[in-house]
């Protein structure tokens, strides 16, 4: 099995490719990721570069890789450092997809609402005409294509809806990046049924996991305790977010890419429903900071009495309420079930990972809080 995989190098993608490279070591996968800020090459680095004791790949065997230490074949990972919106690469690599199984798994996006609301034009770039140049790419060489797209398709629900979004949920984006993900979005459903392209689209709620750059919401409350900072809360917390451990995620891709029907789109969800309250309380508490020493406004991640030990700050513009994504039929259909349903317990294994790992985020978290330090007050 040969794969495309774009945005290899970012959260989900490189969570992906790490699955993959451990299920199937015969894999050979080419990661194509522009490398933007919200790539790290570490979270691939280990897979990278030729086998233990430099032997090359084998061509006898699908590519796969023999390590002599422990004779296991293991998977071959490269990576292609390059814009996906550039047709002569795409088309280049996608072209070497000539394989009964082959395919492009495509999450290369500009992924942060907050940056999207800043600077709009990377997202029509990456999102859409990035899509665009691979659907044109698979559409030359008929190779299969899987769209990783978000239940922000959809906008948003108010707190007191009981419904959750469905596949027959409309469109209704908010942000400059949702609206984009919904324009690619419906890019991939036209060159199905214009062009035949062998194309399914998932979309997701909001991941949780290892390797997630530390401007989004868990990684930044956690990254910002251990580094002594107090953490951040958008307005009252009262907006629901839909969680998922990104490894159900990427289980329920693969699902799709073996056994999904092409045309369709699959709705991804584990019931994880939780206000953005509830989880920074979480958070805290795991991580001993709610109600022990410390004084509110000294500038620690400690809570004095009275203090929660968090900073409500200025709210997102245009903040969605709430997303609730109806798995039923993805479920139903590809027998796929999240395993990673105790949210607490993969919050605290998350916590460890950025305890354990401050080599993977450091470098980048001052330059994050300088750049929030500009929008956001303290409430
Ligand atoms: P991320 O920002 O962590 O990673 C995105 C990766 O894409 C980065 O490595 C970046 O360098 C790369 N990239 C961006 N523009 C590119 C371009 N033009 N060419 C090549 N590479 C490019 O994002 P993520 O959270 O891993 O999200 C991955 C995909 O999953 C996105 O399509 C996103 O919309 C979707 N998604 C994310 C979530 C979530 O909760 N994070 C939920 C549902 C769906
Ligand atoms: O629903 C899927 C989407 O989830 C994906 O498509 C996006 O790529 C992904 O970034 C995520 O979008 P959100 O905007 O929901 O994620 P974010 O981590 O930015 O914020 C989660 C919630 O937490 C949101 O309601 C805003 C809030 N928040 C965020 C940050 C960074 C805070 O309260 N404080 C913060 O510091």
């Amino acid at each position: 099995m040969r794969l495309v995989v774009t945005g290899g190098a970012g959260f989900i993608g490189a969570n992906f490719v790490r699955t993959v490279a451990r299920e199937h070591p015969t894999a050979h996968i080419t990661v194509l990721d522009s490398m933007t800020y919200a790539a790290n090459r570490a979270s691939l680095e280990d897979l990278l570069g030729p086998a233990p004791g430099g032997e090359e790949p084998r061509d006898d065997d699908d590519n796969a890789t023999i390590d002599p230490a422990g004779g296991a074949p293991r998977a071959t990972v490269e990576l292609v450092e390059a814009d996906c919106a550039d047709a002569s690469v795409t088309d280049q690599l996608v072209a070497e997809l000539t394989g009964p199984d082959d395919a492009v798994v495509h999450f290369a996006a500009e992924s942060h609402n907050d940056n999207s609301l800043a600077t709009p034009w990377p997202f029509v770039h990456s999102n859409i005409v990035g899509t665009y140049t691979i659907l044109e790419a698979c559409r030359r060489h008929d190779v299969r294509l899987h769209h990783v797209s978000t239940d922000e398709v959809y906008g948003d629900l108010a707190l007191d809806d009981p419904g959750k979004f469905t596949p027959a949920t409309a469109y209704n984006p908010s942000s400059p990046y949702s609206a984009t993900k919904a324009g690619a979005d419906m890019l991939v459903r036209a060159w199905v049924r214009s062009f035949g392209v062998r194309a399914t689209l998932s979309n997701c709620s909001n991941n949780y996991g290892p390797y997630q750059h530390v401007e989004k919401f868990i990684p930044r409350q956690i990254t910002n305790i251990l580094d002594g900072r107090r953490p951040r809360l958008y307005g009252s917390g009262a907006n629901v977010r839909d969680w998922i451990h990104v490894d159900d995620h990427n289980a329920a891709v693969l699902k799709i890419l073996s056994h999904g029907d092409l045309g369709r789109t699959y709705l991804i969800g584990a019931d994880g429903e939780r206000s953005n309250l509830e989880v920074m309380q979480t958070i805290c508490e795991l991580m001993g900071v709610a109600g022990t020493g410390g004084s509110a406004g000294s500038g620690g991640a400690g809570g004095g009495s009275g203090d929660p030990g968090f900073d409500h700050v200025t709210d997102r513009p245009g903040h969605d309420l709430r997303y609730a994504i109806d798995a039923t039929a993805t479920r139903a259909e590809l027998g796929w079930e999240p395993r990673h349903t105790d949210l607490r317990e993969g919050l605290q294994q998350t916590i460890d990972w950025y305890t354990a790992h401050r080599d993977w985020w450091e470098p980048v978290k001052e330059q994050v809080e300088a750049r929030y330090a500009t929008t956001e007050k303290v409430l």
